[in-house]
């Protein structure tokens, strides 16, 4: 067969495809948050190692008036959107200060995950039966699109965890830039980017001693080999982190032990690989307070303000759109 792309082929197949058939070879991180996925992300999150979602629910613990005021401003009415919530327990620090204050607003959580999605709801509703809740389920993009024409009530669309930081720099000013579109003069953006630190710290978070991160980025092989019909054994790939501190940026690889070769199913094709060739599975970019400054600026925000933790290393910055 072919290894042009056919119209048959998911999203997924086609980007597997294009992927192993590029050299160097490579797998899209967006990919990793199947169900075992997400649960093992979950894990991560809980890892001694893993400081980033510490410092940002300390970030939001220890400031919480602050940010609820930066996010009400003198608006009456708020929607908060927030992209990927995941299990929204950052979020929720947040939320229940807002409804402590009495704060009319919706809360509209959007994730590609449809499970993801009713479990947050409901353990929202639960938490907070009087609070409006409007998840969207799809891909963020779209879904924002669909929310430009609002009625004048302000947008303060959340980005947390640093899940910018999986984005290449061009794709993360594309990204701000097309936000930028869809929100008027009084909807703000809060988004959570990772600083650069001593990199010891940050190599270590992506290659903890449990080895959860090995399994997290393996667990993609695994899902290829269900979802596609592919026969990756495990055992000959092994996890592979660097930090660069030249680039503000951490990386992720699964290293092939041997020569072998892999058969897709669903791509009808073989990929072979050499003894110790890599795959590029994922990019953690740091950030200095320059380079954030940099790309509000190229995308058309300017900060309004930013909310560290005591040690700097994770900071929540809000923008406002030129
Ligand atoms: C969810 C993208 C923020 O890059 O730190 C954690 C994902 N990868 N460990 C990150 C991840 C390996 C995480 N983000």
């Amino acid at each position: 067969m072919s290894s042009t792309t056919s119209p048959e082929l998911t999203q997924f197949a086609e980007d597997v495809l294009r992927g192993l058939s590029d050299s160097p070879k490579h797998l899209s991180s967006r990919y990793f948050y199947d169900d075992e996925g997400s649960r093992l992300f979950r894990q991560i999150m809980k890892l001694p190692e893993y400081y980033l979602t510490r410092a940002e629910l300390k970030i939001f613990n220890e400031q919480t008036d602050a940010i609820c005021d930066a996010f009400t401003g003198d608006a009456n009415g708020l929607v908060l959107i927030e992209l990927g919530a995941g299990d929204g327990s950052k979020t929720a620090v947040l939320i229940q200060h807002l409804v402590g204050r009495g704060i009319d607003f919706t809360y509209s959580p959007i994730d590609i995950s449809q499970e993801a999605n009713n479990t947050l709801a409901a353990k929202f509703h639960e938490r907070f039966p009087q609070l409006t809740i409007t998840p969207h389920t799809g891909d963020y993009l779209k879904v924002l699109g669909s929310l430009k024409n609002g009625n004048g009530t302000r947008k303060v669309v959340l980005f947390l965890g640093s899940n910018i930081g999986n984005f290449l720099r061009d794709d993360a000013v594309a990204f701000f830039r097309y936000l930028r579109s869809v929100l008027g003069h009084n909807d703000r953006l809060f988004i959570g980017f990772d600083m650069q630190k001593d990199p010891r710290v940050i190599l270590n978070a992506y290659d903890d001693k449990q080895g959860i991160t090995a399994a997290f980025n393996l667990n993609l092989l695994r899902r290829i080999n269900r979802e596609l019909g592919a026969d990756f054994d495990l055992s000959k790939w092994s996890h592979y982190a660097q930090y660069r501190p030249t680039e503000c940026a951490a990386r992720s690889f699964l290293i092939s032990r041997e020569k072998q070769i892999v058969t897709i199913d669903a791509l009808n094709r073989a990929f072979s690989f050499e003894q110790w060739e890599p795959i590029f599975m994922e990019i953690s970019q740091k950030y200095t307070l320059a380079m954030i400054d940099e790309l509000a600026a190229e995308s058309g925000f300017e900060i309004e303000n930013e909310f560290f933790d005591e040690e700097n290393f994770y900071v929540d910055s809000f923008w406002r759109p030129v």
